[in-house]
């Protein structure tokens, strides 16, 4: 099994939720890097965005990334951290990255009500075409994408079973 399992996807995918579960199940450390950041920082992500820009959130996410060392850890990066060209380098070089495929509907649904400063500062409609922008960037920065509109249960279940197979 690999060493460092890296999981991408759009807000409100279940990075966090199927993160824990797969740690759980493998014995292995769980870092959401958002929550690294926070703790980090002592200061809330919206906070990060309101006080300083997303520019410096950008910069404090690639630092953080950077940072973490791929051991027997599965880490749950936030939604637009592959999107940037050299966060997808480092992703592609130490982890084995893992896109959870959500439909928009499904992540909708999760983060409607959330007080991330993108969905706070998008409609519905803008947050579609973020998603349908992002997709393909996830989708080539992935080395195993997993449909993840079931339970983080069964995502995560169907996560080593494709890591076994093709022995990641
Ligand atoms: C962001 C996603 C968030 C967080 C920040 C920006 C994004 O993480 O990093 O609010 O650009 O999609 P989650 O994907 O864990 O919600």
């Amino acid at each position: 099994m690999v060493d460092g399992i890296a999981l991408i996807g759009f807000m409100g995918c279940g990075k966090s939720t199927v993160g824990k579960e797969l740690a759980r199940r493998l014995n292995y450390h769980f870092i959401d890097l958002d929550t690294a950041i926070e703790h980090g920082e002592q200061m809330h992500i919206p906070q990060i965005f309101a006080q300083f820009s997303e520019q410096y959130f950008r910069d404090l996410e690639h630092q953080y990334l950077t940072e973490q060392r791929p051991h027997r850890v599965v880490l749950s990066c936030g939604g637009g951290l592959p999107i940037f060209a050299r966060n997808a380098q480092l992703l592609q070089e130490n982890w084995c990255t893992v896109f959870l495929d959500c439909s928009f509907e499904a992540c909708y649904r999760r983060i409607c009500h959330s007080t991330r400063p993108l969905v706070q500062n998008s409609t519905p409609d803008q947050l579609r075409v973020l998603y349908d922008s992002r997709r393909p960037l996830y989708e080539n920065c992935c080395s195993l994408q997993i449909a993840a509109d079931s339970s983080p249960f069964a995502v995560a279940g169907d996560i080593i079973k494709q890591l076994r197979l093709h022995r990641h």
